[in-house]
């Protein structure tokens, strides 16, 4: 659900009167459970997603939910909302790629097909800055790897303003979407986007990095709603075991931080491989509030300590 969709979303269980916004919200609900399209990419339910495609179509205000429900629909926009659920089912694209826009963070974002959708744990963490881990007043420098849409990297930049950010990605049509993003939330001149193989080209130490790497394993991408299969590859595959991105980040993320720095890493519900591919690691697992699972932690010093990284940067 977009951040600015709770009201909508509280209002969706009540009965509300037939040809209003309220109404129609609970007809599409109904169609898309019928359906059974899948839900995970910004909404969580019928109800949260049938709300986002209504407001996203009529032009409503999420902060003004309680009065846009019982407002009538007009027939042309009626018939605007029915076109484009008829394109989520049929398609079964997710929302965000057919109305181009996804919330993270309290902010909209471009995105499209070239990017995953963003629904990163990662909000919580940054909107806390990431306490008590980090001293915020000592975080100048931040590299975010893999940054897709940039919703991490832009969420980054306006939680720390006095830092500056290195996204990078390998994917040069992500790096087209994160640049749309990046200059509509004006951070262009805090904010450098950067074509790299993880690491690879980047020079200096950072104080926090954070990295929403791929971790699904190989095979589980044939069990995933078809959803998914509208998604890249690229942001979501990673080895047999999904660590393998993952592992490189952590052999190598030493090297970039500075003495006081922190990885965060997101593995999602790959914690368990994570531990057991690195016993010696003390990870530290934040709890996540708002949903999600699977960010850790590690600060320079134990990453120095447990992992002896590799010399050059040509063995990334
Ligand atoms: C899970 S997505 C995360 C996107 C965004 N940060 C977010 O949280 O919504 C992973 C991203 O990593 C990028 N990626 C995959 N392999 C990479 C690599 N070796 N080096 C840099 N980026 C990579 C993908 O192109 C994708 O954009």
């Amino acid at each position: 659900m977009t951040a600015g969709a709770g009201g909508a979303r509280r209002r969706a269980g009540k009965r509300h009167a037939p040809g209003t916004v309220g109404g129609l919200i609970s007809e599409c609900a109904a169609r898309l459970d019928e359906a059974e399209v899948f839900f995970g990419h910004g909404t969580e339910t019928a109800r949260d997603e049938a709300a986002a495609l209504v407001f996203h179509v009529l032009g409503l205000d999420h902060a003004d939910a309680g009065r846009a429900y019982r407002r009538m629909v007009p027939e042309t926009d009626r018939r605007k909302v029915e076109s484009l659920l008829e394109r989520r089912i049929s398609t079964r694209h997710p929302l965000p790629y057919l109305t181009n826009e996804a919330w993270f963070a309290g902010l909209p974002f471009y995105v499209d097909a070239r990017v995953l959708v963003p629904r990163s744990p990662f909000a919580e963490l940054i909107a806390s800055r990431f306490a008590p881990w980090l001293e915020p007043a000592r975080v100048r420098r931040i590299l975010e790897i893999g940054t897709g849409s940039g919703c991490i990297a832009v969420a980054l930049a306006r939680a720390f303003p006095d830092s500056r950010v290195v996204a990078t990605d390998i994917s040069p049509d992500a790096l087209a979407v994160a640049a749309i993003n990046v200059a509509r939330h004006a951070v262009e001149k805090r904010v450098e986007l950067v074509q790299a193989d993880l690491f690879r080209g980047l020079k200096g130490r950072f104080d926090l990095i954070v990295t929403n790497p791929p971790y699904v394993p190989e095979a589980d991408v044939a069990t995933f709603p078809p959803e998914y299969g509208h998604e890249p590859r690229l942001a979501l595959v990673s080895g047999a075991d999904g660590m393998a991105t993952p592992a490189r980040i952590l052999h190598h993320a030493a090297r970039f931080l500075t003495p006081q720095g922190w990885l965060a890493l997101e593995v999602g519900a790959g914690v368990g491989v994570l531990e057991a591919r690195f016993p010696a690691v003390p990870f530290v697992w934040p709890e996540l509030l708002n949903g999600g699972e699977g960010i850790a932690l590690v600060s320079a010093a134990d990453l120095r300590a447990c992992l002896p990284g590799p010399g050059t940067q040509d063995d990334q």
